[in-house]
């Protein structure tokens, strides 16, 4: 008896909301957009893009047919596809903080320049489980790079700012790089 009442209670509730959605259309009136307060988070930390060795944490997964006379050890059009370990210091031993998934290109043809984009997730701490959205130019021999972040999910939903790349170090043997990153990040 107490359980049909609840099921007649809840039917009552469920027919009687105000539906967000006109049945017969796929989108709400448009409202005034009010923006909840805002933070501001600054982030450190350290990417290590693997390229060579036996685990790779960046691979090469397209290049074109033909080589641009140029000495660059990525060539022009290069694609390579990452899941690089993030950690909070420079030593891979240091601890993993997160990890930056998605792809970059080498996209300069008079110079060594890499289009970064990247999911940048953190799998420690307050921020585990979240991520910020990261896309731009990065010219890696270039002491600094500022990247922009474009977005974010979990709790840097909605989330705009920068973030500043060095290249920490780089073996010219391996193209192995260790980029240390300053990111402001401002997020509901
Ligand atoms: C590269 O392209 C040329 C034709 O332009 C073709 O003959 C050759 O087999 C291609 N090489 C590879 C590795 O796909
Ligand atoms: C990284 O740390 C390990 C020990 O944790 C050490 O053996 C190694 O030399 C360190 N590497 C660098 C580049 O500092
Ligand atoms: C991060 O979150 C995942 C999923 O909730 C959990 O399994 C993991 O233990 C967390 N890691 C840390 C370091 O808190
Ligand atoms: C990041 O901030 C630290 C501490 O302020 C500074 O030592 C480092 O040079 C900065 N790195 C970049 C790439 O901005």
């Amino acid at each position: 008896m107490e359980i049909r009442r609840l099921i007649l209670a809840w039917i009552l509730v469920v027919c009687t909301a105000k539906a967000p959605y006109c049945h017969s259309d796929y989108y709400t009136p448009s409202e005034p957009y009010v923006p909840p307060s805002q933070q501001v988070t600054q982030l450190h930390f350290f990417i290590h893009d693997i390229i060579g060795g036996q685990n790779p944490s960046a691979i090469l997964v397209a290049r074109p047919n033909f080589t641009i006379a140029n000495d660059t050890p990525i060539p022009f059009g290069s694609v390579y596809a990452t899941d690089n370990p993030v950690t909070f210091g420079p030593n891979l031993t240091s601890g993993i903080v997160g990890n930056a998934r998605g792809l970059w290109a080498s996209a300069g043809q008079d110079k060594l320049t890499l289009v970064i984009y990247w999911d940048l997730g953190f799998t420690h701490g307050k921020f585990n489980g979240s991520s910020i959205n990261i896309f731009s130019r990065y010219p890696i021999t270039e002491t600094q790079g500022e990247l922009a972040v474009v977005g974010g999910r979990g709790q840097f939903r909605m989330a705009q700012g920068f973030a500043l790349l060095r290249t920490y170090s780089a073996d010219s043997s391996t193209n192995n790089a260790i980029l240390e990153c300053n990111a402001t990040v401002i997020h509901h």
